[in-house]
């Protein structure tokens, strides 16, 4: 009667979908707590690939129930999107296995149109968003002025809260943004055919978990985004707009933090980050290049090259931190293969001073990497099912992974395809 959560610990992109999918036969539910379809997770089963923003992995495994809680915003007309083309695949969804919070809160078309038009005027500054209306979301959630699914129950109140929003909206595109006003009706006419998509999926998602671990059953909550791009926690304010780390599963779903019992973090065997911010192991050689490369490292949402970099075990340490990590998942061991060499980076100098944790954010860009550099293997490692089947020198780089986090590595992922994991 326990929760595991599932999160990112370096900037995203870990793979974290992967590996909810191949967790997903030990769980009854799977719940997503956190961002919106900045997200994109990436799932390859029975040769079939599913590209999922906003509807848990858990999906594709038949008689799993999936939740989507509070801490989430949803883009309605995308969301619909992605559950008909889910469906056109083959994959069941119905109001019986997918739950929707009613205290999720709306993208609206305002909020896309401001993320776009905020980032264009920061111009060298910007941070690099999805340009997904994430930020904007969030911000009318704090002040209290956001609308949220629940009111698409109530057409007459979802058009007067509407009419409110443009209000203010319209002065902030056409005063400060020099952009077109967006009028009622266009807005209401882009909302309501997803809302009548959207209304029967709409559910009490903390009552629902609860009924699963009344029954004996288990779980699984599933992080987006990562610890390093976390509102509070993250390089602020290179972020995104809401909390990823594993506390956020309790307060974006509606359950007790106790019930978290299992932290798994997710790291890529190297480093990568997309957007702006600090990145002190970033490559800008060829070794950078190999990993882009090799790695296919472009963004799943924006299709941006992703930066790439050597493993951070600094990174990894602060999220032992701050997600009470119990043990971890290596991903894309496979693309270090043909390297001659590696490297981890085990602490940072901060100004001549050897530093484990990483500094205060605007430190950051300045610190220099510590390197511990290790032979690297030529063999292909897609292939391997068991540590064994490793080249030695791949098992001595996790067997350090190990010791600078002090945590065990329990999964080991060597491609894209369910079937090509290790598991420990
Ligand atoms: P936003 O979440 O669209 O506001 O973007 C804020 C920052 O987070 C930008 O640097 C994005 O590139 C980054 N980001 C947001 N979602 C993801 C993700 O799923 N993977 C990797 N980076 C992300």
């Amino acid at each position: 009667m326990s929760g595991m959560v599932v999160v990112g610990v370096q900037w995203g992109d870990e793979g974290k979908g992967k590996i909810v999918d191949m967790l997903a036969p030990d769980f009854d539910v799977v719940v997503r707590f956190q961002g919106g379809n900045n997200a994109g997770h990436t799932v390859r089963a029975g040769g079939v690939k599913y590209v999922l923003s906003l509807i848990p992995s858990g999906i594709v495994h038949p008689n799993k129930k999936c939740c989507i809680g509070n801490g989430v915003v949803l883009d309605p007309e995308e969301f619909c999107r992605e559950m008909d083309t889910l469906i056109a695949q083959g994959v069941r969804i119905t109001p019986d296995n997918l739950h929707i919070s009613r205290k999720i809160h709306l993208i609206m078309p305002y909020h896309k149109t401001l993320d776009q038009a905020r980032e264009s005027s920061l111009g060298e500054d910007k941070i690099g968003t999805t340009g997904r209306g994430i930020g904007p979301c969030y911000e009318d959630k704090a002040a209290r002025i956001g609308i949220r699914l629940g009111d698409l129950e109530d057409r007459d109140l979802l058009r007067d809260k509407i009419r409110a929003a443009l209000k203010e909206k319209n002065v902030l595109l056409t005063q400060l943004y020099r952009q077109p006003p967006l009028g009622l009706e266009e807005t209401l006419g882009k909302i309501l055919p997803a809302a009548e998509q959207l209304c029967p999926f709409l559910a009490d998602v903390p009552e629902i978990i609860r009924q699963c671990w009344q029954k004996g059953g288990q779980a699984l909550f599933e992080g987006a985004q990562g610890t390093h791009l976390d509102i509070d926690h993250g390089t602020y304010p290179f972020v995104t707009s809401s909390n990823t780390v594993a506390s956020g599963a309790a307060t974006g779903s509606g359950i007790a933090p106790w019930r978290l019992t299992k932290i798994l973090g997710i790291s890529k065997a190297y480093s990568t980050r997309v957007g702006a911010g600090p990145f002190p192991t970033e490559l800008m050689d060829e070794n950078g290049q190999h990993l882009r490369e090799q790695g296919a490292e472009f963004g799943t949402v924006t299709g941006r090259p992703r930066r790439c970099g050597w493993l951070d075990a600094v990174i990894l340490r602060n999220s032992t931190r701050l997600n009470g990590l119990t043990e971890i998942a290596i991903t894309k061991l496979d693309v270090l293969s043909g390297l001659p060499e590696v490297k981890i980076c085990t602490a940072y100098n901060q100004r001549g001073e050897k530093i484990l944790y990483p500094p205060e954010e605007h430190d950051l860009a300045a610190v220099e990497p510590v390197y511990v550099g290790m032979p690297g293997w030529a063999e292909p490692l897609s292939e391997a099912r068991s540590l064994g089947e490793l080249p030695g020198a791949a098992r001595d780089y996790l067997k350090y992974i190990e010791e600078l986090c002090g945590l065990p590595v329990k999964f080991v992922s060597v491609g894209p395809d369910r079937e090509q994991t290790i598991i420990n």
